[in-house]
């Protein structure tokens, strides 16, 4: 079929809106009319050419939620008019890791999704009969894309797509940081540095956890209001004197949690040395610029904290992404302050553009 789509022609210059053509999902594979997707920094990263593993040309998007159009043969989880959130983290429920329940990360289909490719080694996506590789496994920026069935979560027909698409990325990276990777205690005492999807969803998870103080910290007194409606108790202006600030409001100890989320290795440092000693648990989901290292002084570690890092938030996506939307729809989650801008796929540059900027959390994309 003939498709409307985002194509990295190449790097650093802008995406070109073009039609191409898909070819009909194979075995284990399924047809999604996506209806929404959200505009993350992991495609600007890839679309300025910076990421060492990036390629072109491709279809960029990754945060899509729409519905199934058609199901490749031998296909069972998944029927037409389902409604379903991409995974660029798929979930087979049968590989090493996803028997276990310590990570979310699975090994199924890495590395033919690491080079553009479906797991069969081939791709979908194709313009005057030459190949165009897929990205990050789902190419979203597009009205329809064919995916393995695994990297699908099945959510409630109920979730209107323009708010699931956030739980593809951004949102489950921060709600699962809380919930899944650092599983915070009730009554404990938590710092989120960084507010943007990331740092806000980790704030809104520590509140689902329990948490009884949840201090964020961010450069922008616009995004720290956005915290405090997320559930943040203080929300301070950061800098170099945060974990001296910390330690004042806890007694000296420190917190029992904290969480990195600007993808900065300096906030990263202040992130491992304002958890509390004994048992201070430091989260890292910010993914840092190449070939920067963080230091941590290990007398942090002799004494008590632990640093972890956490990819799509501990997330395992088939099973948790549908209970996260299910707590959206009960009213346990805000999820419209998220979305600044709703733009057309036409406009996709347009949303590079106002996340340049830092305007707004995100600009979401729909179709139709
Ligand atoms: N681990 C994963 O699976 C995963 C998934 C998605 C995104 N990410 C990464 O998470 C990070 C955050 O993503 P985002 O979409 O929320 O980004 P964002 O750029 O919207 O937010 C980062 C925030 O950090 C703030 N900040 C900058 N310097 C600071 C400082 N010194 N102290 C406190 N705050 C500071 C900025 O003001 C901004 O609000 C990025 O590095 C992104 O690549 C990781
Ligand atoms: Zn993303
Ligand atoms: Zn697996």
């Amino acid at each position: 079929m003939k498709i409307s789509a985002a194509v990295l022609e190449e790097f650093a210059a802008p995406l070109n809106v073009t039609e191409l053509e898909l070819a009909e999902p194979k075995s284990g594979e399924v047809l999604v009319r996506l209806e929404a997707c959200g505009v993350c920094h992991t495609d600007l990263y890839t679309a300025s050419g910076v990421d060492p593993s990036g390629y072109a040309p491709t279809v960029l998007g990754h945060e899509g939620a729409g519905v199934v159009e058609r199901v490749g043969e031998g296909v069972v989880s998944l029927a037409p008019g389902d409604h379903v959130v991409t995974l660029f983290s798929p979930q087979c429920k049968e590989c090493v890791h996803c028997v276990s329940p310590k990570t979310n990360l699975c090994l199924a289909i890495r590395e033919q999704q690491n080079l553009g490719y479906l797991p069969d080694g081939t791709t979908r996506l194709a313009r005057d009969g030459e190949p165009i590789r897929h990205f990050m496994g789902t190419s979203t920026f597009a009205e329809y894309t064919v995916m393995p069935e695994i990297a699908l979560a099945h959510i409630s027909d109920d979730a209107p797509s323009d708010r699931a698409c956030l739980f593809a990325c951004g949102l489950s990276t921060g709600l699962g940081a809380a919930m899944y990777t650092a599983r915070v205690e009730p009554g404990s005492t938590c710092v989120v540095f960084g507010a943007g999807m990331v740092g806000l969803g980790a704030v809104a998870g520590c509140r689902l956890q329990g948490a009884e103080r949840i201090i964020c910290v961010d450069l922008s007194e616009q995004r720290l209001e956005l915290a405090r409606g997320q559930g943040a108790t203080d929300a301070w202006i950061g800098g170099p004197d945060t974990v001296e600030r910390v330690l004042e409001e806890t007694r000296g100890f420190g917190a029992d949690y904290t969480f990195e989320a600007t993808g900065l290795v300096q906030v990263m440092r202040q992130a491992v040395e304002a958890a509390r000693m004994g048992w201070g648990l430091c989260t890292v989901a910010g993914v840092a610029g190449k070939g920067e290292t963080l230091d941590i002084i290990p007398r942090y570690l002799i004494t008590g904290r632990r640093v972890c890092g956490s990819s799509f938030g501990g997330v395992k996506g088939r099973d948790q992404v549908p209970q996260l939307v299910q707590r959206y729809l009960d009213g346990e989650i805000d999820v419209d302050p998220f979305i600044s801008h709703r733009i057309t796929l036409e406009e996709v540059n347009d949303g590079f553009e106002l996340m340049e900027r830092q305007d707004g959390i995100r600009s979401v994309i729909t179709f139709g």
